[in-house]
């Protein structure tokens, strides 16, 4: 949710940190702040507000020379958007200065304990670590055994970045269950919570393990373990993506995304798809263990749980397999029981969401499968998975989740497929059928963006005026419908709800009239008519209607206000290929409406907290 960089070597730091800043913005960007080290002292600057606030208040004052510096931007979680709460924070005599990924939480204890030989300034969990670390220093503890005893007291989740005024030069990084790195240059080292923000200095990497911390100087790195073991991680070549994280020609970084579905479907088929049958590499899911498998769980959150929950509607297709789609935040309360033959399928764009962690480690703690459908290698998520499927959409910086999304429900696709066969649920024929229609689903994603582009545009103008939205769709295009309405309010701030559209007479009818849009998904399935009936009782009380269907023709004159026409598909595809104005329907609405696109009030990139 916040985002850790850190700098030692012989360039300026002051630059590099606010440009590696900027990189990790998308992961939380209420307030900000960096600290650099003098080689006397401990400057600090901080501001509540954007990465551009930062690098405009370090313009107008004077930098000091410095060697190192570590920054931070936030996402608050203990503690309003407030400069005082922003960080680096320091201890009591300004020996070191500090910043934290995660959470503490037994932080309110501690501070309780500590307040009275400490001056605690801000709300948040983080301060304490500083004078938790600073307190041990006082009593003459040495640098790495007052981390090590700090450390041994704090309950929760941190990467921590930490500089000491008398050690110019030196970083220290922290890990417990949140990401952090170390990045290898010629003469200098840097140290951060996302590969992403190093990749224009360096591709050679160390991935801090659990429950480690590094001393990093501009030659290299030190491990140890907790326990003050040294250890001897082997650096690793970041992985060159196929993605770009820059914004490029587009305006937003959201729209970039959207338009990199094709390129994302086509990676998913070369990597998963032959010509007959999908393949997910040694190691993965026996066709032996798929046969003994009873139930599938599937846990997620937000976009990622509508990914989830869409494929819902194909894995129960397979005999002898019961299927339940859940909230990650939901699953770990339920008392079911559980064994060896239920395969929990966890998805997650980051693999950090702490929801869905905590639903894996319940699930695994109740000798549960894990099969793990995941965007970014080498994240908490995959670590604890029995098996993962790689969603390879590459980095996805938007907050409103776009192409994941997409990749998620292909994979999941992929994924069906794959455990269908091995049960005999499907013939070899059929796989190859299913195979070659999705096979041209990049074609069609890519025709669609070009040719609706425009008129998802203009339609977005004329509908920006409506003071709420529903989204109706059945099947398989109810989650879709949840999705749809997720992606619009979440970036225009518009109430927004998605709905089976045969719920829509039982409650939310009462919404309908002259003043509210409902946007109506219609693929060509036995619901078609249904959907139809629903649209004529939203049209006899006077709701605007959006229709995006890939049977315009069938669509009744006068029934649509817009009708946004798709290339024909099976039903099972819909909703990838629906997805793109869907998407491009909430850009454009928040664009019209003057929205932050990609970094909506409230939100983050990642969750960490539960
Ligand atoms: C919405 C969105 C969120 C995420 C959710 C899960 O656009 O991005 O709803 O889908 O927070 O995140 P991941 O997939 O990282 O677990």
């Amino acid at each position: 949710m916040c985002g850790i960089f850190g700098y030692t070597g012989k360039r300026k730091p002051a630059g590099i940190l606010l440009e590696g800043l900027k990189k990790l913005e998308y992961r939380g960007y209420d307030s900000c702040g960096i600290a650099l080290n003098t080689g006397q002292r401990l400057a600090v600057f901080k501001t509540k507000g954007p990465v551009s606030k930062l690098a405009g208040i370090l313009r107008d004052r004077k930098i000091p020379a410095c060697c190192c510096g570590i920054a931070h931007t936030r996402w608050a979680t203990h503690g309003t958007p407030t400069r005082i709460n922003a960080h680096p924070h320091l201890d009591c005599w300004k020996k070191l200065a500090l910043v934290h990924n995660g959470i503490i939480e037994n932080f309110a204890g501690i501070k309780k304990k500590i307040a009275s030989e400490h001056k605690i300034k801000s709300s948040t969990d983080t301060e304490i670590i500083a004078h938790l670390i600073g307190g041990f220093l006082r009593k003459g503890l040495s640098k790495k055994r007052a981390i090590l005893k700090t450390a041994a007291v704090l309950r929760g989740s941190f990467a921590l970045g930490i500089l000491f005024s008398d050690e110019p030069g030196v970083i220290w990084g922290v890990k417990k269950e949140s990401p952090l790195m170390a990045g290898l240059g010629r003469g200098e080292c840097f140290l951060s919570s996302d590969s992403v923000a190093m990749l224009s200095w360096t591709k050679k990497a160390v991935y801090l393990k659990d429950e480690e911390v590094a001393r990093i100087n501009p030659q290299g790195i030190e491990v140890f373990s907790f326990r003050g073991k040294k250890v001897f991680p082997q650096p690793v070549v970041i992985k060159q993506e196929a993605f770009s994280t820059e914004k490029g020609r587009f305006q937003h970084f959201m729209l970039k995304e959207i338009f990199e579905q094709p390129k994302v479907s086509a990676g998913i088929l070369s990597r998963y798809a032959g010509r007959s049958e999908v393949w997910f590499g040694k190691g993965f899911l026996s066709r032996q263990a798929a046969n003994k498998i009873r139930r599938i769980f599937i846990v997620a959150c937000g976009t990622a749980y509508h990914a989830g929950f869409s494929s819902k509607y194909l894995f129960e297709r397979i005999k002898g397999l019961s299927v339940e789609a859940d909230v990650s935040s939901e699953f770990r309360y339920r008392k079911v029981d559980f064994n060896r033959n239920d395969l929990v399928i966890a998805i997650s764009q980051s693999g950090e969401t702490a929801d869905t962690l905590a639903a894996v480690n319940f699930a695994k703690q109740q000798g549960c499968r894990i099969l793990a459908v995941c965007n970014v290698e080498n994240s908490a998520l995959t670590r604890a998975a029995d098996f993962v499927v790689y969603t390879l959409a590459g980095p996805e910086i938007g907050v409103a989740s776009t192409k994941a999304f997409t990749a998620q429900m292909f994979c999941l696709y992929l994924i069906y497929l794959y455990i269908a066969r091995a049960r005999g649920s499907i013939v070899k024929e059929q796989e190859t059928v299913f195979l070659a229609k999705a096979k041209k689903i990049p074609l069609l994603q890519n025709k669609i963006l070009t040719q609706s582009l425009n008129q998802v545009r203009s339609i977005a103008r004329q509908f920006s005026q409506y003071g709420c939205f529903l989204f109706l769709g059945r099947g398989i295009n109810f989650p879709l419908a949840l999705e749809g309405a997720l992606k619009l309010k979440e970036i225009s701030y518009i109430p927004a709800e998605g709905y089976a559209a045969g719920e829509m007479k039982h409650g939310p009818i009462a919404l309908i009239d002259e003043y509210r849009a409902v946007v109506c998904l219609l693929s060509s399935d036995s619901l078609f008519e249904k959907m139809v009936s629903n649209m004529q009782e939203i049209k006899a009380r006077k709701g605007k209607v959006l229709a995006i269907t890939d049977r315009p023709s069938a669509v009744p004159k006068g029934l649509a206000d817009k009708v946004i026409a798709l290339p024909k598909i099976s039903p099972e595809f819909f909703p990838l290929l629906a997805s793109l104005p869907l998407q491009l329907f909430a850009y454009f609405v928040a664009k019209n409406l003057g929205r932050a696109i990609d970094k909506p009030r409230n939100l983050a990139k990642s969750v960490t907290v539960e």
